[in-house]
């Protein structure tokens, strides 16, 4: 099965985000911390040029804590600024920030001393489809106009947002197209959100991500779904035996699989079944 994406807008959004990263003199690029490879797309690097970037990885809350520690160090050592947050639970969010200065400042006071003025930081957040961009921008806002009252600052037709004495938001994410670069990332896109359920064939999905995810998390689901140990048993009976004990199943004793491979990515994606990462460095 292969999953593809052509979108017709691909090239209004390349230059769209060319355009808006002049305006910014640092982006924060939002990927997803169970997917650090996959929720990537390489054409942000060449698009970024020698921009100062911070890698927010984002949803930590659903991520496996020991993978999560294994690309925090492989960052460090690539030598990119990268911060684990949780944007829904605004948990980060003040080490971003503080990486956000940090990484961009010696760039700004060139600029501001070249051009003789004596502008605050500017910065705006990319990323693929669903993996938090306007969370984050919700939080780091709403504290800002929770504290202060304030309303967003507009300049010639874009808002930009104070959230800091030196630091202001552009309020418009950019928005990068997934790259499906091979099946793999497209599955892990997929199981994750960022492919919209409706154009994907969910019961193969469903079926995949058994196949894929249950030898990483056994014990997880195991748990979560009463099993015994199925290590030797085939994806499609695993599927099976969760629809049963889940009640998934239709008049005249049949098993809905649809409905099993929607409850079995739902929960994947809320982290009921436990904090689950697909990659590793
Ligand atoms: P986008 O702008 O990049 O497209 O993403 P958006 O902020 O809309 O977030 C996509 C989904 O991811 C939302 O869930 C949002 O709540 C969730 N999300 C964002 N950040 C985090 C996080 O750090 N942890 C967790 N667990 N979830 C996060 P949704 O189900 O689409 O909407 P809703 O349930 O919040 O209404």
């Amino acid at each position: 099965m292969h999953i593809n994406w052509f979108p017709g807008h691909m090239k209004k959004t390349h230059d769209l985000i060319k355009q808006n990263l002049k305006l910014v003199d640092i982006v924060v690029e939002l990927i997803d911390a169970r997917i650090p490879h996959s929720s990537k797309n390489p054409i942000f690097d060449e698009l970024l040029g020698d921009k100062p970037c911070v890698v927010a990885l984002n949803k930590v809350d659903l991520a496996d804590p020991s993978k999560l520690q294994a690309w925090i160090r492989h960052y460090a050592e690539t030598g990119v600024a990268a911060v684990p947050i949780d944007a829904r639970a605004g948990k980060g969010i003040a080490q971003l920030l503080q990486t956000v200065q940090r990484v961009g400042v010696a760039r700004r006071e060139k600029l501001n001393k070249q051009k003789r003025i004596n502008r605050s930081m500017r910065m705006m957040i990319i990323g693929i489809p669903n993996v938090g961009k306007s969370t984050l921008i919700n939080q780091l806002v709403g504290k800002k106009v929770a504290k202060t009252g304030n309303r967003p600052g507009v300049t010639k037709g874009k808002q930009w947002i104070r959230i800091k004495d030196d630091l202001e938001l552009f309020d418009t994410p950019g928005i990068l197209w997934p790259k499906i670069a091979s099946d793999r990332v497209g599955l892990n896109l997929a199981y994750t959100g960022a492919i919209k359920d409706e154009i994907l064939p969910i019961e193969d999905i469903g079926l995949y991500f058994i196949r894929d995810v249950y030898p990483l998390y056994a014990a997880l689901f195991e748990s979560r779904f009463g099993l015994s140990d199925m290590s030797d048993v085939e994806p499609l009976q695993i599927m099976e035996t969760i629809a049963v004990r889940r009640g998934c199943i239709l008049p005249g004793k049949q098993i809905d699989y649809h409905r099993v491979a929607n409850l079995l990515l739902d929960e994947f994606r809320k982290g009921t079944i436990g904090q689950m990462s697909l990659e590793t460095p």
